[in-house]
């Protein structure tokens, strides 16, 4: 067992999925999307028709779904990777993932899904250097222009990518912010080389001293 972790967090579309995953792969290590998480738990929400605001039932629901992220996402047994980025699921997750009783859940099982690798995790995040490994080997934070990211976002738009900004900045629980110490990277005009380049050199001269 391993309990290495490299903790990335930043702003929707910053580049940490693509980077998270290219770092695990370099390294030969697990991946671990937590957004993917929050978004199974909106797709089962909106299916189920279970009211997003209602923190109790939404609550309840996280705490007792069944939830894998790979090969392919999967909630309660069924395959929602190809609805994780449409519109209601966009609207609704940054309200489901305010939630302080699914964020509860979601940390418990990050934690777990972690702790049961035999490889060091790479994770990627809102609140992942902040709250959900505190103790990470190396924590990053990606950012890049609101222009830039909503580029990447494509179909969804700037409008939506800014409201989910300024929804996960100013919740209550768990906000997105840089965590102390955290290595910062702006990734705007950035190879995605490059940046997994600089995530590594900054892991290998941590680890060697
Ligand atoms: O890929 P993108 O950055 O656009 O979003 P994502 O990582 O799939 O996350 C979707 C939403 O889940 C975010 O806008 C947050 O509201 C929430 N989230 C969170 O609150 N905490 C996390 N650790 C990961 C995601």
């Amino acid at each position: 067992m391993s309990h290495e972790i490299i903790a990335i967090d930043g702003p929707a579309g910053s580049g940490k999925s693509t980077v998270a995953k290219a770092v695990a792969e370099q390294l030969g290590w697990a991946f671990l999307d937590t957004g993917a998480m929050y978004r199974a738990v909106t797709c089962e929400a909106l299916s189920q028709g279970v009211d997003v605001h209602d923190q109790r039932a939404m609550g309840e629901l996280a705490r007792t779904v069944t939830l894998a992220t790979l090969p392919r996402v999967t909630v309660n047994g069924r395959d929602v990777q190809d609805e994780l980025r449409t519109e209601p699921v966009n609207l609704a997750v940054s309200i489901v993932a305010a939630n302080p009783l699914v964020r509860e859940s979601m940390v418990t099982r990050q934690r777990e899904i972690a702790g049961a690798q035999s490889t060091g995790t790479v994770v990627e995040g809102r609140d992942i250097a902040t709250v959900v490994f505190p103790h990470a080997t190396l924590k990053v934070f990606l950012t890049a222009s609101l222009e830039e990211r909503s580029r990447r976002r494509g179909e969804e738009g700037v409008d939506s990518v800014a409201r989910r900004d300024e929804a996960d900045s100013t919740r209550t629980t768990s906000p997105l912010r840089q965590a102390d110490g955290a290595l910062v990277l702006d990734t705007t005009g950035q190879s995605i080389d490059d940046v997994v380049g600089e995530v590594i050199r900054c892991l290998k001269s941590i680890t060697s001293n």
